[in-house]
């Protein structure tokens, strides 16, 4: 299919430039407001804290993001179905969850400067601050030892580092137990011991901890009355739309267990601290898929869906090393296991998405509050039963940070030049395709339009004409379209253009009537 590799004007060779990861993020955030990804929300009012806007290519991004999910879960899965549950339950829902009375964080308030913080994060900002502390021994170490230096060896023996060690886990320790037995004055206690103090007043004069609960309510119009009557729930997740549909799905799919029903839709979070950009959110997007299985069972499963789900992680062309399972100590009041699959952003290791045995526990408490029978008649085992459910669960905003963060790169090129490139898996990048006549006369831009009519059913392509090719290139690298395809005066005698590779900026030339399957074998 391709006719020859032209030798090209730029010969490749580039430096990844050394970025720290504090400054990564912050270009990232930069990048993805400068190029149209993501921008705050009401931004002409000064925004709206932990509220963000996709733009143009944002919007593209996280679609080609929702639907390769989708597609790997319900395409490709005979036994999982689709829906689309209203973000609007009846109030009785979220009871039965258990939502209304746990759905909690701990709160704090600093009362000089009256900010408010969750305790939790207070005490893993202090930890943080501990392991930053061993990290400036390993490099002092790293220095004085050189190529001697053993890590694993010094962590085990330096003396300085074993004591900053045991400091964090008994900090940790004390910390969950105090949570786990929701004895909110030890937090408190705790906060007070470790000598915290408000980072923006300075002071340790703090209120008692206390429990916020996160869901955000409303009311129906059809209610006039001041009282709790009519008062309904924006969902903190999606997973109950999957649950109370559980009957219909069975009734009208004839799904036999295992099955599963999956979900992609908004979630709703008052969240107390609101930081790093999309991965906090008030609002959010959640991917997620209730598996329903024989109880006995649900053990074979949940590790079963840990691979699976790792696996979609690594198929994305992000390095294996991003990626680590941490199983949960502390579990939620529904499940029985549980463990997240953490990514590698710029802040450090933090959590992508969960992996929950949830037991029966959804199923039974909606049984028990709707007294509708939430149950599965099992013809092998001739027997009716609630069937135990294994969870995946993940946010699609969070994943399109983890793909945004993953491909930022600058780069310095042979001659001098940098470039700033998105490195996005060609299946996912926003703009597959950009047609480009190299100069705006002769024939060329109506020329690149029929190749852009010609291709613009299977891909999104953009169409450039405006200013001198390298900096076109450079454009479409910044938004990180895989492909340039230009049109040149030899396009017009021998009917062929130039693809150019964005990561290897490699340039092939190629028949006009190959360029279907030679974007089709790439992308
Ligand atoms: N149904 C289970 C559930 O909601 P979760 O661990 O609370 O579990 C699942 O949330 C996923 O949703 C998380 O792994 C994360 O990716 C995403 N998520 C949760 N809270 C979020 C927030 N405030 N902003 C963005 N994403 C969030």
């Amino acid at each position: 299919m391709i006719i020859k590799t032209k030798q090209t004007i730029i010969i490749f060779l580039t430096f990844a430039a050394m970025i720290t990861k504090e400054d990564l993020f912050k270009k990232v955030v930069a990048h993805a407001r400068e190029y149209g990804y993501v921008f705050p929300s009401s931004e002409i009012y000064d925004g709206l804290s932990a509220v963000y806007d996709y733009g143009q290519y944002g919007v593209e991004l996280k679609n080609n993001i929702r639907d390769y999910w989708w597609n790997s879960m319900v395409k490709f899965h005979e036994n999982i179905v689709g829906i689309d549950s209203a973000i609007f339950m009846h109030s009785t829902v979220w009871k039965a969850s258990g939502h209304v009375d746990a759905f909690n964080d701990p709160l704090i308030d600093n009362k000089d400067s009256k900010k408010r913080y969750r305790a939790d994060m207070l005490i893993e900002d202090h930890i943080a601050k501990i392991e930053l502390k061993i990290e400036k021994e390993v490099q002092k170490a790293e220095k004085r030892f050189g190529a001697d230096f053993n890590r694993e060896m010094f962590l085990k023996t330096n003396q300085r580092v074993v004591d900053y060690r045991n400091q964090i886990e008994s900090v940790t320790h004390r910390m969950n137990s105090s949570l786990g037995k929701e004895d909110l004055a030890d937090v408190k206690s705790l906060i007070e011991e470790l000598e915290i103090v408000c980072p923006v007043s300075g002071s340790r004069n703090w209120t008692e901890v206390r429990q916020f609960n996160l869901m955000f309510s409303t009311k129906t119009g059809s209610v006039a009355n001041n009282d709790d009557s009519g008062v309904i729930y924006l969902r903190p997740e999606t997973a109950q739309g999957i649950f109370v549909n559980f009957l219909n799905v069975l009734k009208t799919s004839r799904m036999k267990v295992p099955f599963g029903i999956a979900q992609v839709g908004k979630a709703f979070r008052n969240e107390i601290v609101a930081r790093q950009f999309i991965f906090r959110m008030r609002e959010f997007e959640q991917m997620e898929m209730q598996y329903f299985v024989r109880p006995g069972t649900e053990m074979e499963w949940y590790s079963y869906w840990k691979e699976e789900r790792m696996k979609w992680h690594q198929s994305l062309g992000i390095d294996a090393s991003k990626f680590r399972f941490h199983e949960h100590e502390k579990l939620a009041h529904y499940a029985n296991a549980a463990a997240d699959i953490e990514f590698e952003f710029p802040f450090g290791f933090r959590e992508l998405e969960g992996i929950h045995s949830r037991t029966d526990f959804d199923l039974a408490a909606h049984q028990k509050f709707s007294g509708k029978k939430m149950q599965y008649f099992d013809p092998e085992l001739n027997e009716s039963y609630i069937p135990y459910v294994v969870e995946t669960s993940i946010g699609l905003d969070r994943m399109f940070l983890a793909v945004l963060s993953n491909a930022y790169q600058e780069e310095t090129l042979e001659d001098g030049s940098e470039r700033t490139v998105l490195k996005i898996l060609p299946r996912l990048a926003p703009v597959k395709v950009a047609v480009l006549p190299l100069v705006k006369k002769d024939g060329l831009p109506e020329k690149a339009r029929e190749i852009m009519d010609m291709l613009k059913h299977k891909h999104m392509c953009q169409y450039d004409e405006k200013d001198a090719i390298g900096r076109r290139y450079r454009r479409q690298d910044a938004i990180g379209t895989p492909y340039c395809i230009t049109v040149d005066h030899e396009t017009l005698t021998d009917n062929t253009v130039t693809i150019r590779e964005r990561d290897s900026m490699k340039q092939d030339r190629v028949n006009i009537e190959n360029i279907p399957v030679v974007l089709m074998e790439r992308i």
